[in-house]
């Protein structure tokens, strides 16, 4: 899971796609990532640990890292947030097999509709919490499509 700074949605996402595989024993690793260092080794932002709270899930261990080129080596998706995180990662893809692996995370909710999960920073606490439903609603799905054994 990427995003710009890592404390708000990524992390948000790593924990609530960790608690869904959790629910159903999945050994899936999830981690989460941002691109710009200013808040590298960082907890998440309170008011996305607030909110993590409130849905009854743990989001005080996390510290903030930077997405590097061996991610796409140790991950089988990588999941962006918005259109600037896509060319981001996108910009050090080292061929087409890394760059496929890159998906706007909306995307497994709407196909092709390459609609965005809003960065919540500069906002008040109710818009971590409509981050956080839309990024639960995505990771339900992830778990559909990709937990399944067929
Ligand atoms: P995030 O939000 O990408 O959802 O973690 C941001 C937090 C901080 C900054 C950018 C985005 N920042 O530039 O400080």
């Amino acid at each position: 899971m990427v995003c710009l700074g890592n404390i708000c949605r990524s992390p948000m996402a790593e924990v609530i796609l960790k608690d869904k595989l959790k629910k159903i024993n999945s050994k899936s690793i999830v981690e989460s990532r941002g691109f710009v260092p200013f808040h590298q080794g960082d907890f998440a932002d309170s008011r996305a640990q607030q909110t993590a709270r409130q849905k009854g899930i743990d989001l005080s261990k996390h510290k903030a890292s930077l997405f590097k080129v061996t991610d796409f080596d140790n991950f089988d998706k990588i999941f962006v947030m918005d259109q600037q995180n896509y060319s981001d990662v996108a910009s050090i893809a080292r061929n087409e097999n890394d760059l496929k692996k890159v998906e706007l995370l909306l995307n497994i909710v709407e196909p092709g509709k390459n609609k965005i999960v809003p960065d919540p920073y500069y906002g008040g606490n109710e818009g971590f919490v409509k981050v956080w439903d839309m990024i639960d609603n995505a990771c339900e799905i992830i778990v559909e499509k990709f937990e399944t054994n067929d």
